[in-house]
This record gives C-alpha cells, structure tokens and sequence, in this order.
C-alpha cells in the first residue's frame, strides 16, 4: 500500500483526523513527529509489510478511542517533549492556562508545590520557565511518579517529587499552590469517552469538586502570605470554586479563560496579614 493510500483508508474507512493518520503513520515508520512535510514528498512510496501492519493496528486504537499520545508515547506540552503513556493523564492544551497564571505569580527562586502531577506536566512547565525555583510535584499515583521522574530526568528538571495524598505532610510553605486535579463527577456520561485514562486522574466524588475541597482546606497552613492557590477546574465550577475559596478566606478571587474563552481556573491569594 502507497502513503497516501494508506492516510486516505484510515481517514475514510476509520474516520481518523487527517492530522493523528499523519502522526500515527510517521510512528509506524520510526519518523519523527515534525516530518509531516515528509509524508507529502513522499505520498508514492509503498508501505513496507511491517510498517503497514504496524499502522493498521495503531489506527485501529486510535478510532477505539486511544489518546493519539498514548499510541506515539509522545505529548508536547509548553514546548517540552513529555513521555506518556496509560498510567498518567494525557495532557491538554487548556493546562497551559495554569502554566501561565503560575508564571505570573512565580518568581526567579520562589517556591511552588504542584499537586496531582501525572506526567510532570505543570512542575516541569514551570521549572523549564524558572530554572532557579524551588519545585516540588505530588500525586498518590505511584505509577504516575515514575512517568514524571523519566520526564524530568530526560529533560534535565531537577523537580523534588513526593508520593503523597495532596498537602498531607508536605513542609512548605509554599510561594505558590498549583493543581489541575481530577474535577469529573462520578457520574458524568462523558466519561466513557475517557475511559482510556487513569480513573484517579478523573473523578472526584458526586460533584466533582471532592478533591479542590480538600486542596482548598488544607492549603492555607502550607501557603507564605500574599501566596497564591491557582486551579484548574470544569467549565460549570467556576462560581463554586470561587465560593469554596472565598469561604477559606482567599482575597482577590478570580479566574482565567482557557483555549475556548471558557472559564477553566479560579484561584485566590492568601491575605497578607
Ligand atoms: C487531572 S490529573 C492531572 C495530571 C497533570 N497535572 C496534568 O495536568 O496533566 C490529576 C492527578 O491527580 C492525581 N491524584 C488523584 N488523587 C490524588 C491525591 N489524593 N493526592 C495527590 N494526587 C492525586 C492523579 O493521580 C492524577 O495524576
């Protein structure tokens, strides 16, 4: 089979994107992700045995639903090449939102604290951006540690990463409390779409707030004055984050807009005095 007829069957047979059939047939043939341009020049060659077995099986997950990421092993995230696979979350574009509401409250050798980190993503943003930071990640998934770990060693971060249960016996305190944690309630029907992704990534009791609850009430004790506690959140939780925030005592809540314009994270700053 031609390139190009393979990148037309799974597109009209499977009805994959154009972009992940690009992407899943560069893995199968050991090419790098960037060689897009690549496939175009060479849209004639045929597919050897191996390479096209190779495609059709990934092409096959791919429209079962698999993350794109977790078929190339592979998820770009605030220009950092991260390793992912089954055991982390995959990470989203609206995530750089936090990122960059972190970076305005983070200065060149303060402290922040990312807590439920999967891959490393947010952490590893951050220390990318503040090499001289003091950056420590979290998560109760010890299969994510290890993803995180090999992302930062890979890149050269030097992140402190804790298996933990969010602030429970973290020292601190902390310039900055970041966290994109599980937020999906129990029950939402979307969640089968997400069915690939680790559940203790996802959900988080009836509400889906079960988890920023906790964040929320533990993070005063464990922020320095004028610190901040930035999340990120669903798009219909605004409104309750912000009273949970306000009710701890945060001042100037507020919230930033992902990708979309849709209110994604809400965070507060603990009063100076
Ligand atoms: C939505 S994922 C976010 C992953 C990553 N920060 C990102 O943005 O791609 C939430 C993470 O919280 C972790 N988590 C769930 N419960 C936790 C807890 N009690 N303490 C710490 N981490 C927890 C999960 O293992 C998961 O890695």
């Amino acid at each position: 089979m031609q390139i190009q007829q393979a990148l037309s069957a799974a597109c009209s047979a499977l009805g994959l994107e154009r972009l992940d059939a690009q992407l899943l047939l560069l893995h199968s043939l050991g090419r790098p992700q960037h060689d897009r341009a690549w496939l175009l020049a060479h849209d004639s060659d045929a597919l050897d045995a191996e390479a096209e077995m190779r495609y059709i099986q990934l092409t096959r997950r791919r429209a079962a639903g698999t993350p794109l990421a977790y078929l190339t092993g592979q998820r770009e995230f605030y220009g950092l090449a991260l390793q992912v696979d089954a055991r982390v979350l995959d990470p989203r574009p609206d995530t750089e939102t936090l990122v960059d509401w972190a970076l305005e409250h983070l200065t060149p050798q303060g402290s922040v604290v990312d807590l439920g980190t999967g891959s490393g993503a947010i952490a590893l943003a951050l220390q990318g951006q503040r090499p001289q930071a003091q950056v420590t990640a979290v998560d109760a998934s010890p299969e994510a540690l290890a993803v995180a770990q090999a992302n930062a060693q890979r890149l050269g971060l030097a992140v402190t990463f804790r298996l933990g249960n969010w602030l429970a016996g973290l020292q601190g305190p902390f310039d900055l409390i970041v966290s994109n944690p599980p937020y999906i309630a129990e029950d939402d029907p979307h969640l089968e779409q997400l069915g690939h992704e680790p559940r203790l990534a996802l959900t988080s009791g009836a509400d889906g707030l079960d988890a920023i609850r906790v964040i929320v009430a533990q993070a005063p004790p464990c922020l320095n004055r004028g610190g901040w506690l930035l999340l990120e959140h669903g798009w219909d939780q605004a409104a309750a984050v912000h009273a949970l925030l306000s009710q701890a005592g945060f001042t100037q809540v507020q919230s930033r807009q992902d990708l979309a314009g849709i209110e994604r994270c809400s965070g507060g700053q603990w009063p100076s005095r």
